[in-house]
């Protein structure tokens, strides 16, 4: 299975949709961040960082601290790398969010955004970050693929790969099952205004995306217990 998401990434990569992905996640992506308070000296993880867009928006609160993007795409990684060339605080790496590289309880915050349904074993991936979390550290994650957004469901057809459809509830026994406390779920909303002439796209028709954004951005937050 990681192997199969590798390739389809990598496609992603070269067709430029790393690019094209920062420009559609970023407005529910800042909000997500901003309510994060990374710290100066925080230590980041972005799981699942695609291009690297995340990481770098990260790396401008954890100035003297430490955020490290991971993806199961070397492409989307060498891209992420060779983006970030102006910060000396962020790092890449590639590997599978099932499991992670990296020593228990190294980061005080993890970051997810639009991976975790694509995940074989999200329990296992979401154990993993519960792992690499250190006491009272914060995961938050954004999914725009989930029950309540029907909407959303017909990019199950368009996509390549297998994917989980889950529900807000679903998440939320998700993370506790992992060991997350305090898991609390938030809908954010993206304020850019859809094209007037959409002619489809992501969607099959502008009503559709318009029902799509009033549903909003699934955001889920755990913490690890101190
Ligand atoms: C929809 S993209 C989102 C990328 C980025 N977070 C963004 O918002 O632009 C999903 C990303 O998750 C990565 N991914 C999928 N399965 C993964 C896994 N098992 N482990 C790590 N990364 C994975 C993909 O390679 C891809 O870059």
């Amino acid at each position: 299975m990681d192997e199969r998401l590798r390739v389809e990434f990598n496609e992603w990569a070269r067709a430029g949709r790393g690019q094209s992905m920062e420009r559609g996640h970023r407005p529910v992506g800042e909000q997500a961040i901003a309510r994060m308070q990374v710290k100066e000296d925080s230590r980041v993880l972005d799981l699942g960082c695609g291009f690297g867009w995340a990481t770098r928006l990260l790396a401008g609160y954890a100035r003297s601290g430490r955020v490290i993007g991971i993806d199961i795409s070397d492409e989307m990684v060498e891209l992420a790398r060779s983006s970030s060339k102006d910060f000396d605080n962020v790092e890449f790496q590639t590997g599978s969010a099932e499991r992670l590289p990296f020593d228990d309880g190294y980061f005080t915050h993890a970051f997810s955004m639009e991976s975790l349904y694509y995940y074989a074993d999200v329990g296992a991936a979401l154990r993993e970050v519960r792992r690499v979390l250190g006491p009272g550290g914060l995961f938050l994650t954004v999914v725009d693929l989930y029950k309540e957004n029907e909407p959303s469901h017909q990019w199950i057809e368009q996509l390549r790969v297998p994917v989980h459809l889950l529900s807000v509830d679903d998440y939320r026994a998700l993370f506790e099952a992992a060991g997350f406390v305090d898991v609390r779920d938030e809908r954010l909303y993206d304020p850019t205004p859809v094209p007037e002439d959409y002619a489809g796209g992501s969607f099959k028709s502008r009503k559709d995306f318009l029902r799509y954004r009033e549903c909003g951005s699934l955001m889920l937050t755990g913490r690890v217990e101190l």
